[in-house]
């Protein structure tokens, strides 16, 4: 690790190991995040932004303080409002305009989270997909640079996540250099980059001429490519992922740029927030269970199959999928093997989650075709995925490419058995049962044919009572919290800053 960008020299940081065994390593994380759970959020970064900062909090060998910084999006309820502080406010720069920026703050169940304020930015409906989100985020970028002059918190790592804050550590390299602060990136899906073209190099992101060669990429500015070059260390939600992404199959188009920056990658499986997810004590579901009392599974799944107006059967298994419908999630083998599946077999199926149009119309169609086999519940609502993960025995979730996944870690520790395809963090958490000691059922190929094999070798388990309830106890068991995960990411931290 000695450069950082075409040969330029890393600088070099305070020098901070503990001289003394027993002294800790104290340092500042500023967790740069587009969304951050419970606040606002659309999927798995929200979850895992409002999950590690806590985790690394706890961490006993450091001394670590993480703080988190988002934008203030309007759908960010008063419940939070009320309590955050206003800290200051100022102008920044934004090509050639200056923008104002509010900085509030709020300590909420043991982090301090700040929230950039600027309402022509972020007051508007939803999170993402207005014309001018380059804008919107590279304002955001610069923002959590910038807020550091008026929150009192000196980081010696900013952490950003997603094409949303990629700017982060290249205003850092390009522009501010700030002394002693380091910079680490995290691929959370390589799918979305912020690929724009180059007029908005001069009219929004503002690079010194000699530097706009960091952004730009085949012609374009590509805004993730720009983080890659530019950051200490650049991680992605888990190690097959990590490897995944210098494979064009899944890196869509930036295999070049990771491979040449391989030296700087790790991957590190996510965790999942195990308080919230927790079915001894949810409290969305009917009946709370654990694996010392696993019977209180079942009337969950009477309660789901009464929500979903399917027939009450204790009998019969209940497959389910929550996702977003998008090709990555592996849709397009669901649709062509379901009908057949539900045809062929004594078995229900239970879609939960929203997406491309195509796929929402032909799931309402499966429910129509099989009135009493198959749901399609075309909306997403926190508490119903909660139903869903209890009161189902096998979870579908056969992604053509999966980063890291929380899906399938929580459907093991609601004792739903999952049935996934080897890829990404599905690979790295998920173990094939058929041939012994597994946690759910696996197949590689994306091919209709492997997934449907795999889908039957669960059905079939299933009707093998006695070894399906082992199996399913065996998965309330897992333990997929952060706790050892928050344990990779102090370590590269620690790597950097004693680099
Ligand atoms: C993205 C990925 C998903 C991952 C999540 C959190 O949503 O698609 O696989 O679990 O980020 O890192």
């Amino acid at each position: 690790m000695g450069s950082n960008y075409r040969g330029r020299p890393m600088k070099k940081a305070r020098p901070r190991k503990p001289s003394a065994v027993k002294e800790k390593m104290q340092y500042n994380i500023l967790f740069a995040s587009p969304e951050v759970s419970p606040f606002a959020g659309t999927g798995g970064l929200g979850e895992v932004a409002g999950s590690l900062p806590k985790a690394l909090k706890s961490i006993k060998s450091s001394d670590i303080d993480c703080r988190v910084i988002m934008p203030l999006y309007q759908s960010i309820s008063d419940e939070y409002r009320k309590d955050m502080d206003f800290l200051g406010c100022a102008e920044i720069p934004i090509a050639w305009k200056h923008e104002y920026m509010g900085v509030f703050s709020l300590e909420y169940k043991g982090v301090t989270y700040y929230f950039i304020d600027n309402e022509y930015y972020f007051k508007r409906d939803g999170l993402y997909g207005y014309f001018d989100d380059c804008e919107r985020f590279t304002y955001f970028s610069r923002a959590v640079i910038e807020s550091l002059r008026i929150i009192d918190f000196v980081p010696d790592i900013i952490h950003a996540n997603d094409w949303q804050t990629a700017m982060v550590p290249v205003f850092q390299n390009t522009i501010y250099h700030r002394e002693f602060m380091e910079t680490v990136f995290t691929i959370h899906n390589i799918e979305y980059q912020g690929h724009y073209g180059m007029d908005v190099l001069q009219n929004v992101l503002g690079l010194p001429e000699d530097k706009t060669y960091v952004v730009e990429y085949h012609g374009d500015v590509n805004l993730m490519k720009g983080a890659i070059e530019s950051s200490n260390m650049v991680s992605t939600v888990s190690p097959s992922y990590a490897n995944e992404l210098k494979d064009p199959f899944y890196s869509f188009g930036l295999d070049h740029i990771i491979r040449r920056n391989e030296h700087k990658m790790r991957g590190i499986l996510n965790g999942i927030d195990t308080r919230v997810y927790n079915p001894s004590t949810d409290p969305f579901i009917v009946s709370n269970y654990s694996y010392n009392h696993p019977e209180g599974k079942l009337p969950n799944k009477t309660e789901l199959q009464k929500a979903a107006g399917l027939p009450v059967r204790e009998d019969v298994p209940v497959m389910a999928v929550v996702s977003r419908l998008v090709p990555a999630k592996g849709m397009d083998l669901i649709l062509e093997t379901m009908d057949g599946i539900l045809d062929g077999n004594d078995v229900q199926f239970i879609l939960l989650g929203t997406g491309d149009g195509h796929y929402e119309n032909w799931f309402r169609g499966l429910a129509e075709r099989h009135p009493d086999k198959a749901a399609a519940l075309i909306y997403f609502d926190n508490g119903m995925s909660h139903k869903v993960y209890a009161g189902s025995d096998i979870f579908i979730m056969p992604s053509r490419s999966e980063p890291c996944g929380l899906s399938q870690m929580i459907a093991c520790r609601y004792g739903t058995v999952p049935v996934v395809r080897e890829t990404g963090g599905l690979r790295d958490s998920i173990k094939d049962c058929t041939l012994g000691d597994g946690n759910g059922f696996l197949f590689g190929d994306f091919t209709s044919d492997a997934f449907y094999h795999a889908v039957m070798n669960a059905l079939n388990r299933y009707h093998d009572k006695a070894n399906w309830q082992k199996l399913v106890e065996h998965d309330l068991r897992m333990n997929f919290s952060w706790a050892s995960q928050a344990k990779e990411y102090q370590k590269m931290y620690e790597d950097i800053l004693t680099y």
